[in-house]
């Protein structure tokens, strides 16, 4: 899995110049992925340090869908500190902070921003969780980062650079889904594909070595980049919980779209079917057989 150094996140401004040409090719001089990766770093130390009382929790729309004061203090951090890395971006964070603009982001750069992922890991006091933050340039993610403070474990992707977790370089192996643990999520407030999604969990279950829930998407996904899991999916996610790990998981090896094969989309919710080549395959096949429609 972790096959060589990674030395590439070392300097202050990372190259892109001389890979990937069919990928589109960042404002070198703009971009200072040293910067982004530390402001991450100290935003999931803010999880840390937070202690969720009576008062700092709320509830957004749908059952069991909450947010949390560090949600949105986090999320404030990051965007105030990403202005000053690379003015004129354009945000689409998860919560409602001054600066965010939400699905209609529009902009050359745009940061997806989930400050926490995995706010109930976070309120039940998990150590599961983290923050996650995807650059897209002209509507192509070119660089994520994921954060897990509790295990002090960062990873980092660049579109035609490869991507590391704790500065090693990721390389996926092709293994089956006999081969390894599916990963696989839901929501209480997506509640329509529930059937589905159990059907789908006992048919991944049976297929494989066996299954977990981790409760951070972008994690689950992460966690298909660097071996512990061999594929992870979930039925309806939005932009924010995928945009960092696409590239991460991309650049290790492994394949990520929605169910049906199409490509993931940055405007809106879709489903993510995530794995090595093989079991995405077969994790496509077991979704399609539950039953799964995409909207
Ligand atoms: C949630 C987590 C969870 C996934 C949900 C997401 P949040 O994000 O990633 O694992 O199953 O669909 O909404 O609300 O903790 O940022
Ligand atoms: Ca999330
Ligand atoms: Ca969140």
């Amino acid at each position: 899995m972790c096959v060589e150094v990674c030395d590439r996140m070392k300097g202050p401004i990372a190259d892109l110049t001389q890979k990937q040409p069919d990928f589109i090719q960042p404002n070198m001089a703009q971009l200072n992925y040293q910067a982004i990766e530390d402001l991450v770093r100290s935003a999931g130390k803010m999880m840390l340090q937070a202690r969720v009382m009576d008062g700092t929790v709320h509830q957004k729309q749908g059952f069991a869908n909450f947010f949390t004061d560090y949600d949105v203090a986090i999320q404030r951090f990051l965007i105030d500190g990403f202005r000053g890395i690379l003015p004129n971006a354009a945000f689409y964070g998860e919560e409602e902070t001054e600066g965010n603009q939400g699905a209609s982001a529009h902009g050359e750069y745009t940061f997806y921003i989930d400050p926490i992922d995995g706010t109930t890991n976070f309120m039940f006091g998990y150590h599961h969780s983290c923050v996650s933050v995807g650059l897209a340039c002209r509507n192509q993610i070119v660089a994520g980062f994921v954060y897990n403070p509790y295990v002090d474990e960062m990873y980092t992707g660049i579109r035609g650079q490869g991507s590391c977790l704790n500065g090693r370089k990721l390389q996926m192996a092709d293994n089956a889904l006999r081969q390894g643990i599916v990963a696989f999520g839901c929501a209480r407030y997506n509640e329509n594909d529930t059937d589905i999604v159990f059907d789908m969990a006992k048919q991944l279950y049976l297929n494989s070595l066996s299954v977990r829930n981790g409760g951070s998407a972008a994690l689950d996904l992460c966690r298909v980049a660097s071996g512990n899991n061999v594929a992870y999916v979930e039925l309806k996610l939005q932009p924010y919980d995928y945009a960092a790990a696409s590239v991460i998981v991309e650049e290790a090896g492994g394949r990520i779209s929605r169910a049906d094969g199409s490509a993931i989309t940055l405007q809106s919710p879709c489903s993510i079917v995530c794995g090595t080549n093989t079991a995405w395959e077969e994790t496509r096949r077991i979704v399609t057989a539950a039953g799964f429609l995409e909207d």
